[in-house]
């Protein structure tokens, strides 16, 4: 694949600019990362910043003979420019639109972008690792072109089909994405597992679901989580899925909603495969503090009762949880913990620890331990 990182107006500052909002990494610094990323994949990465609006046109427009794929970060022009908007629409190169601060939580304006209508998918607030994922969005996408298909009213209550390439009846695994329930993090973080499972011969399932803030909080998330399981059953006749072979997946605070989704959903899992997963938000540590009291509201304490997989079991279904030792975001000791638990209460479980992998490495078909988290995601 060519990819083209593009850059709008006062990105060229980066690293001065308001190193509170944007961090410290200046502008090559971002560049040398995107293209160690690409390389990474196995593509080619041109670049370009620009403080002008005709010259980011430009670029788009010779992108449609020179590349197939283009991350762009507008800067303040996604605020306001339906030029370039209509140059991206145009182009018809798929588009991942990219903002380094959370511009859902800085002025009002910032919140409305003109641009992204045009894009295939939108990533902010995730600091310079949103360029580093958009690329390789465009990478998983480009590898299995995904089914987008909607499970209920809100834009985000979302879920992408891949199927394999057989005749079927196929095994589902739903995927359940991580990021401490909060808005900036989206299912792009599962397109990696999404294809490298979808080669391995089941269908998958990659749900979107709201997140907090705007929307949100545990009763919307848990909601949509279960909601885009049930929404198997309708599609499983066109797409010759096998609804008695389904296993829910759930990456980190994905786990926590995958858990309860495979309890409460109309379709009934056989299995849970927890990925370095949240399953005991009791004990989490301080770092979580302000994520859980976030997706919890007011009142945390009488609410965690009904949202703590630990304890809500047992869950009724075979539990795998893997869990790599070097994870620093979630304690592996959730894992031991809630595995040793539901062995007491009586369902079926057990651990698969990975000695050299950290928290996003589980969700990684690059890293290392891979394949052993394929096989406990097949098995689960
Ligand atoms: C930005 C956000 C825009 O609102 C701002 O005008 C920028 C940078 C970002 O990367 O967060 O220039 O696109």
């Amino acid at each position: 694949m060519r990819i083209l990182v593009l850059n709008g107006p006062n990105l060229n500052l980066l690293g001065g600019r308001a190193p509170e909002v944007y961090g410290s990494a200046t502008l090559d610094d971002v560049v040398e990362q995107c293209h160690a990323r690409s390389t990474r994949l196995g593509h080619r990465l041109d670049t370009l910043q620009s403080n002008h609006e005709g010259e980011l046109i430009e670029a788009i427009h010779a992108a449609r003979e020179t590349a197939d794929g283009i991350v762009f970060n507008p800067g303040a022009f996604s605020h306001t420019s339906y030029a370039l908007h209509d140059a991206i629409e145009a182009a018809d190169v798929p588009t991942v639109e990219i903002h380094i601060s959370n511009v859902r939580e800085r002025e009002p304006w910032r919140r409305i972008s003109v641009t992204e209508p045009a894009c295939v998918h939108q990533i902010f607030g995730r600091g310079v690792a949103g360029y580093l994922d958009a690329i390789s969005h465009l990478h998983y996408r480009r590898a299995h072109p995904p089914l987008t298909l909607s499970y209920g009213p809100h834009p985000d209550q979302v879920a992408d089909l891949r199927l394999p390439d057989a005749p079927g009846p196929h095994p589902v695994a739903v995927l359940v994405h991580g990021g401490g329930w909060a808005d900036p993090y989206t299912r792009d973080l599962m397109d990696g597992a999404a294809v490298d499972l979808t080669r391995r011969g089941t269908a998958t399932w990659n749900v979107e679901y709201r997140r907090v803030p705007p929307v949100g909080g545990w009763r919307d998330s848990m909601a949509d989580v279960s909601a885009a399981v049930g929404a198997l059953s309708p599609i499983s006749d066109d797409h010759r899925l096998d609804l008695e072979r389904v296993t829910v997946i759930g990456h980190s605070a994905g786990a926590q909603l995958g858990f309860f989704a495979a309890r409460t959903a109309s379709v009934r899992p056989v299995g849970f495969v927890s990925l370095a997963g949240m399953l005991d938000l009791e004990n989490t540590g301080s770092g979580f503090d302000d994520l859980i009291s976030a997706f919890l509201g007011d009142d945390r304490r009488a609410h965690l009762a009904k949202v703590d997989p630990i304890k809500a079991l047992p869950g009724g279904f075979s539990t795998v949880a893997v869990h790599g030792r070097r994870d620093r975001s979630v304690p592996p000791d959730q894992s031991h913990r809630f595995v040793e638990a539901s062995l007491a209460a009586g369902d079926p479980s057990r651990l698969v620890e990975l000695a050299d992998a950290d928290h996003m490495d589980v969700i990684s078909p690059l890293a290392a331990g891979w394949e052993a988290v394929a096989r406990a995601c097949l098995a689960g």
